[in-house]
């Protein structure tokens, strides 16, 4: 997709992964998706906010089967790396209770959010619970976490794009590109 060249963030680095490889990636996980749910009248998708909302929504269209959706939104305080305090700050609406529920995030770093929030909904007797990430950086893992549905495995590089931000930075790109820390820092805030 051609961007006009007068926008840009100067913090960008390298472009990891194009809109067509986002797209086609998409689209196969739209596809995986629609087969192993071919038996559930009651899929519902929740979307951590505000992270995955470009992937979740475009996932929701490549997944041809019935479902609902609802939002949930948490923040991992600072230094949670290593305490690994997540907090919710806005719960899902509808009741999971007999629902397939896949939670859907835009990148899996620690893995302290997705531990803490699937350990949150299995209290909460969903039929089944299965995670969906868009991005994994399986070297920074401190939980062990299994994502049984992920976009990309990436390096350990701070990425930003396609919903994923720097300090709210960047979401609207539609690519998915490492931030240049040193030019990042120079960046006025
Ligand atoms: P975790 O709890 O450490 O797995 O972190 C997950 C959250 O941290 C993600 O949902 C993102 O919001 C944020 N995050 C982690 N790595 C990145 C990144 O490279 N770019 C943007 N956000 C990130
Ligand atoms: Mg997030």
């Amino acid at each position: 997709m051609g961007l006009p060249s007068n926008f840009r963030y100067e913090f960008i680095g390298k472009v990891l992964i194009t809109p067509d490889q986002i797209e086609k990636r998409v689209t196969e996980l739209g596809k995986e998706i629609t087969e192993d749910y071919q038996n559930s009248d009651r899929l519902m998708l929740i979307g951590l906010l505000r992270g995955s909302v470009m992937f979740v929504t475009d996932l929701m269209r490549r997944i041809h089967r019935p479902l609902t959706m609802d939002f949930m939104s948490v923040s991992s305080y600072a230094g949670s790396e290593t305490s690994g305090f997540v907090r919710i700050d806005h719960d899902h609406k509808a009741s999971i209770a007999g629902w397939d529920v896949i939670l859907v995030d835009d990148i899996v770093d620690s893995g302290h959010t997705i531990y803490t929030v699937r350990k949150l909904l299995l209290d909460r007797s969903p039929r089944s619970l299965k995670i969906c990430a868009l991005l994994d950086k399986p070297v920074r893992h401190k939980r062990s976490i299994q994502i049984d549905y992920c976009g990309f495995s990436i390096p350990d590089e701070f990425v930003v794009g396609y919903g994923l931000d720097i300090d709210e930075k960047g979401r609207n790109l539609p690519y998915i590109a490492a931030v240049d820390l040193e030019k990042y820092k120079l960046e006025p805030k």
